[in-house]
């Protein structure tokens, strides 16, 4: 039966794991296969043109895996491919765009912050959204330049990467942000470390809560919707080491399976 199938989430690398701890939260009975395309992270320094093509490599891969919905748990890879893995597939697919709009409508300094790789700011699709909902409010737009190979290696605490996040964050600090939108499905591991740097004034928002929401609603609309109540089937595989994933993943390790797979 095509609901009891599982919902398919890929992510250039380790970090949408974040928004799969959501959906995991949020749909507990439900079968999960989480691609990690760590071989080809990070996707932010690519051209849109690699990154669809990434993207629809990865998409072709959980379809064929039987999954009846597929989470597109990448900030980059939502905002080069989606509207090409619309127009290709009628699997439903959901993206994860930054949440600029929360942060729009509730800064009281009227200064917000967007931290986010090259791919994401510099895409169409994010300059739409971004138009659309923040003409009276100042934007700092800061490219996440080097945290994602770090966090691909599980470095949340070392020396470089507390170093690049306070360059890239000062320059927030300066503009007196009070709410730091996180662009990139990697950086919700950073969390603790950015709040360490930023004013206690500041909220940060990541996308991952409504994306898990929004899954919730598109798998009742379909009517996909498991109807199992037991163990789900939580699958991970990465196409490099399994290491960062066995870490980020740990207080789930007696309920998941972690493999290493060409895709
Ligand atoms: C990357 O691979 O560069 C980051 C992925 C993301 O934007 O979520």
């Amino acid at each position: 039966m095509l609901k009891n199938k599982p919902i398919g989430i890929f992510d250039s690398g380790v970090g949408g794991t974040s928004i799969w701890k959501e959906i995991h939260k949020q749909l507990p009975f439900e079968d999960t296969i989480f691609l990690a395309d760590s071989k080809n992270a990070p996707y932010g320094d690519k051209s849109s043109e690699e990154i669809t093509k990434l993207s629809v490599k990865n998409t072709e891969a959980l379809i064929k895996l039987g999954c009846k919905l597929i989470v597109v748990a990448c900030n980059t890879a939502t905002t080069n491919a989606i509207r090409t893995l619309r127009a290709t597939y009628e699997i439903p697919i959901i993206g994860i765009e930054p949440a600029i709009k929360p942060a729009a409508l509730q800064t009281k300094t009227g200064s917000i912050g967007i931290l986010a790789t090259k791919g994401t700011l510099s895409s169409a699709l994010f300059h739409a959204t971004s138009q659309e909902f923040t003409k009276d409010v100042s934007v700092v737009e800061i490219i996440g330049e080097g945290l994602v190979p770090l966090i691909e290696a599980g470095k949340l605490d070392d020396p470089k990467t507390i170093g690049l996040l306070k360059k890239h964050l000062l320059p927030m600090i300066a503009a007196k942000i009070d709410y730091l939108v996180l662009g990139c499905s990697h950086y919700p591991y950073l969390i603790p470390q950015i709040k360490n740097l930023l004013p206690p004034t500041v909220t940060i928002i990541d996308s991952g809560l409504a994306v898990a929401k929004q899954t919730e609603s598109i798998l009742t609309a379909h009517h996909l919707l498991s109807e199992k109540t037991t163990k789900p089937l939580l699958q991970f595989y990465t196409n490099a080491e399994t290491t960062t994933l066995q870490f980020l993943l740990k207080e789930y390790a007696s309920d998941i399976t972690i493999e290493k797979k060409v895709f």
